[in-house]
């Protein structure tokens, strides 16, 4: 039986069996082994034009290229709005279990709280807690799946969503500049951008080192801006996946993950960022992804094909059809292994 909340079980000695990977799926690497080889990029003056413009979106560029991940500093978004954001979502966590299901997602529901896998019905679970919404296209809004407590919930996350929109289309902008296309073209190829938050809560573990907190995947929207406290756990892959790394975490600074979508558009150029999040027995995790997708029936297909690239898709599919393929490849794996055991 899965469980509602993970207040209980993070008490205890050992580890439900639902949440016990397989060996291969287990952390390689500790969560707190931190490494500082994904470039932290400050993007104070991208707005100014000109050189200093120039000098932001060759780094931006260059990691997009590398690795699909990047983190940025002097981002400007107000420190206390990101501190005021973290406190909500820490107290609504804390709150009681009956309080959190008020919200529960289990039934289906779009937002909500639920203790959650990466796929529905998959045999192993991931070692979250999460509350989530859908903030754009506005009129997506649906505030009875939104919170009610913390009081503050819902204007300061208004204003979170509303400011994490604004950047994301700033980084676009660069991405679609690197392409070689006007700096709206990214965007544009969203056509009516949607944005969901996600909040991750990572209770203490008590046997982390047989779970995951999220299992490893690649995005699959354009990119991600993801948020995290300085306990550490999201984890990168480079050598095409074969070795893990743990990401440094960085004080006020966003991540922002590369999905499928921006690679796809990028025509492969920019890659989508592989990770996973690990969790720990000294203490509890929080991360904040915001996810921005396209619409829909948004065409996913390269913007451009340079001269002597093939393309990476054989056809223009939508969004709704990318997504759907991807979810059906994962639901296929996860059976067998399911089928497997
Ligand atoms: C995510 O991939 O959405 C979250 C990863 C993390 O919590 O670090
Ligand atoms: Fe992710």
């Amino acid at each position: 039986m899965a469980p509602s909340t993970l207040t209980a079980l993070a008490e205890e000695k050992t580890l439900q069996a639902s949440f016990v990977r397989d060996e291969d799926e287990r952390p390689k690497v500790a969560y707190n082994h931190f490494s500082n080889e994904i470039p932290v990029i400050s993007i104070a003056g991208i707005d100014d034009g000109g050189e200093k413009r120039g000098e932001i979106c060759d780094k931006i560029v260059k990691a997009c290229e590398e690795w699909g991940v990047f983190q940025i500093v002097d981002h400007g978004v107000d420190a206390k709005l990101v501190s005021e954001m973290t406190t909500l979502a820490k107290e609504f966590f804390a709150l009681p279990p009956e309080e959190k299901l008020r919200f529960d997602m289990s039934g289906g529901k779009k937002g909500g709280f639920i203790v959650s896998s990466h796929l529905q019905g998959e045999a192993v679970q991931d070692w979250r807690e999460i509350v989530t919404f859908f903030s754009y296209p506005t009129r997506t809004r649906d505030y009875s799946r939104w919170p009610d407590k913390p009081e503050a919930w819902r204007a300061v996350t208004e204003e979170y969503s509303q400011k994490l929109m604004e950047l994301a289309c700033k980084l676009l902008g660069v991405l679609s500049e690197a392409m070689g296309l006007e700096t709206e073209a990214l965007t544009k190829a969203c056509v009516d951008m949607d944005q969901k938050v996600v909040v991750n809560f990572y209770p203490k573990c008590p046997q982390p080192d047989l779970t995951l907190g999220l299992k490893r995947h690649t995005d699959p929207g354009t990119i991600t801006l993801l948020l995290q406290d300085t306990v550490g756990g999201l984890q990168a892959t480079r050598d095409n996946g074969k070795t893990w790394i743990t990401v440094q975490p960085v004080e006020g600074a966003f991540v922002v993950n590369l999905g499928d979508h921006g690679h796809y558009l990028s025509n492969g150029r920019f890659k989508n960022a592989d990770h996973q999040a690990v969790v720990n027995s000294n203490s509890s995790r929080l991360s904040i992804a915001t996810f921005q997708n396209p619409a829909p029936d948004a065409t996913v297909y390269p913007l451009k094909i340079r001269e002597g690239e093939k393309s990476v898709m054989d056809e223009p599919i939508t969004f709704a059809e990318m997504y759907r393929r991807k979810m059906s490849k994962d639901i296929e794996i996860a059976m067998k292994k399911k089928l497997a055991k």
